[in-house]
Parts: C-alpha cells; structure tokens; sequence
C-alpha cells in the first residue's frame, strides 16, 4: 500500500528524531495543535478573557468529533474524561428490581467496570462477560450475559491491551432486543475506524482527547442518541446543563433539551482548542484514507511479528484487530524504557508492550520497533 501522509509528517516535528509509535495512550503532538494551545494562551495574555471565543471553540471541537463519527454536533456533550461521562450516564439512570443488570466485558478498561460497581449501592448489580484465553469476548458470550434484567450494556469497541475489535453493531442488536441501552467506549477507535453511530444502533459512545484523537487530556466527548437524551436526567449535573446557563437561577433545575443537558460546569477549554486542532487535521484527511492505512500498518505488524517468532497478545485475525500490537514481555516498564532509548516510544501495560501507529507513521517504523523489541522481549 502506498503511503499517501508523507507530507503531513512534517507537521510532527518529534518524527525527525524518534518514531512514536504509542497512539493508544498519547499520540505525536502536531504543530496545528501546538499552535491552538498558542493561540489560547495569546487570547488570555493579550484579551484577558474571550469567553464568546473559547464556548465557540468548545463548539467547533463538538462538531470536528461529530463528524467523525457520523453524527450530529447537538448530539455531543464534553466532560474531562471517559470515566466521568460513564458516571454521569449512570447517575442519569433508574435501577429497579426488574431492570437493574449491568452487563460489561472483563477486559474492558478497568475504569467501566469501577464506575458500574459505584452503581450497585443505587441498585445495580454489574454482570461480567468472560474473555477467552486471547483477550476477546465472543458474541455468544455477550448473547447468554444480556436478559430482560440488563438495563445496559457497555462494550469497548477496540482494546485498550491488544487491539482486538468488538463487533458493536451485532452487540447493540442484542441489547435492543431486551431493551437494555448499549454505551459504547471507543476511546481506542474514533481517529482510527469509521465509526457511523447512527447505523451501529449506539445509544451512548465515549471517546476521550489524547489518542488517536491528536490532543491532550482533560477533554472527553459523549455521543448521546437525541431521542433517548431527553428522557435522562444525570444527577451529575451543574449550570452548563439548564435550558439557560445564564439564568442564574439556583433553586431551578430545569434540563436543557438533547446532549447539553449532559454538560456539567465550565468545559474544558484549553484541552478543547487543542483536540479540535487534532481532529480538523484527521477530518482534513479523511477517515475513509485513515483507516484503510491503520488497517494496513495492523497487518504489517502482525506479519514482523510472527516472522520474528514474538509472543503476540493481538488477535492474529488482521479483520478484528486495530492499530495496536500487543506483545508479551517479562518486565514492560523496562522494556518501554530500553525502547525508547533506542528512539522508539512505545507503550506499557501489564505484561505488555503496545506498539500503536497512527497515519503519520510509516511501514518501516513499526517493522523496526517490533525488530528492536525483539531484542528485549525476553
Ligand atoms: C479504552 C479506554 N477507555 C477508557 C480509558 C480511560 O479514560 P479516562 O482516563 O478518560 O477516564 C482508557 C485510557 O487509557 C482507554 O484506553
């Protein structure tokens, strides 16, 4: 496959001297995104304040997310992490002794599973879907954990350990079927799949700043579906969710109508002049471009890897698995060290190594990190 984004390494200055290959926890930070920091530090030293600029801003980075994946910027809120827009849909729920089953993938990001734990003493009671040996859940898995009881299901749509894709859309099916809500965490997809909310039957996807997105943390985006929105009311709520945030009216709580009444206190704007930089250059692009070449570098990986007889984590099906590559090592955090020595910035987790390029890496990059890691492994 040709590699169409050799102009736009240009813009990465840390790839004239390192390959980072760690997109599945920071990605490469890009000039336009060292610019928009710029540019709001320049407004609040020169303007001293720009409040009508800053909620424009936080707009514009709601509408750059929406059209990543297929949806509408009404239908986004922001908060500063997965976690929190997890809490806050959980604190928007009803649990009763007919339908209080939470259903969640044991290898989900640990985050998910803590907050619907939180949610056992409102009534709750969380349900774990058992992986197999490689790290993935099987439909049938999440088809025998979902009945009349589940009031939620929550899936990752790409792991955050090895990659593996969870087919969302057949997933979503089930949950309807039982009339259950289907919240999906894509933090490890949007920036690098297409996503269409709309198609995939998503009641709720969270996905935060610093991945495949280009930003920097402390800003996460929520799609909500606009139907079932207006029939939630978060108790994680603040003055940013009134039909008027500007009303200042404290003793009522009236929900402002769709996605907004999510929203809590003050956005996080610095963190949103930052992402919306980010995700202006992925929408540049085209994610129907981006993909297609993630897809290709997965595979790329897959083939160095087995070449080089190295203990993978990743499904070895390049149709399930996304950008990232995990592989067994003795001790990751030394090995995250020896490698980025060697001017390769990987990533650690547990008992692996997570090598995960985005558009601006090049083939050669993550054969060469891979052949590195061999040296390490142990
Ligand atoms: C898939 C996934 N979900 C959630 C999180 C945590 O998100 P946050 O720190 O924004 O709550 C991570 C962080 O690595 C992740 O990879």
């Amino acid at each position: 496959m040709t590699f169409n984004f050799e102009s736009q390494r240009a813009l990465f200055p840390i790839l004239a001297k390192k390959a980072q290959l760690s997109s599945c926890s920071q990605s490469a930070l890009s000039m336009p995104v060292a610019q928009a920091i710029t540019d709001y530090t320049t407004g609040w030293l020169e303007r001293g304040m720009d409040w009508a600029g800053w909620m424009e801003t936080v707009h514009a980075a709601k509408a750059e997310f929406a059209r990543l994946i297929h949806a509408e910027a009404k239908d986004i809120f922001v908060m500063s992490c997965v976690s929190d827009i997890a809490s806050s849909i959980g604190s928007s729920m009803e649990f009763t002794a007919e339908k209080n089953g939470i259903v969640v993938g044991e290898i989900d990001f640990p985050s998910l599973g803590h907050v619907w734990l939180a949610h056992e003493r409102k009534g709750a009671a969380v349900q774990f879907v058992k992986a197999d040996d490689n790290h993935c859940i099987d439909l049938q898995s999440y088809q025998s954990a979902i009945d009349d009881r589940t009031c939620l299901v929550s899936v990752s749509h790409v792991s955050y350990y090895n990659g593996f894709i969870q087919d969302i859309r057949a997933i979503a099916d089930i949950a309807h079927k039982h009339d259950a809500l289907m919240f999906v965490d894509a933090y490890q997809s949007v920036g690098a799949l297409q996503i269409d909310v709309v198609r995939d039957r998503i009641d709720v996807l969270a996905c935060g700043a610093q991945k495949f997105l280009l930003g920097c943390p402390g800003i996460a985006f929520a799609y909500i579906r606009p139907e079932l929105a207006n029939t939630l009311r978060p108790s994680n709520t603040g003055w940013f969710g009134r039909v008027n945030p500007f009303a200042f009216d404290i003793r009522a709580l009236d929900y402002a109508p769709g996605a907004p009444r999510f929203d809590t206190g003050t956005p996080p704007m610095v963190n949103a002049y930052a992402v919306r930089a980010g995700m202006q250059l992925l929408n540049s692009l085209g994610m129907d471009k981006v993909a297609p070449y993630l897809a290709h570098l997965s595979s790329v990986a897959l083939q160095e890897v087995k070449r080089l007889g190295l203990r993978c984590a990743s499904p070895d099906n390049p149709a399930i698995k996304a950008s990232n590559t995990a592989v067994y090592v003795s001790d990751s955090l030394g090995v995250e060290y020896k490698m980025a020595q060697a001017g390769f910035i990987v990533s650690a987790r547990n008992d692996v190594i997570r090598i995960a390029p985005h558009f601006y890496n090049t083939e050669e990059e993550v054969v060469m990190a891979l052949r590195e890691l061999a040296h390490h492994a142990g």
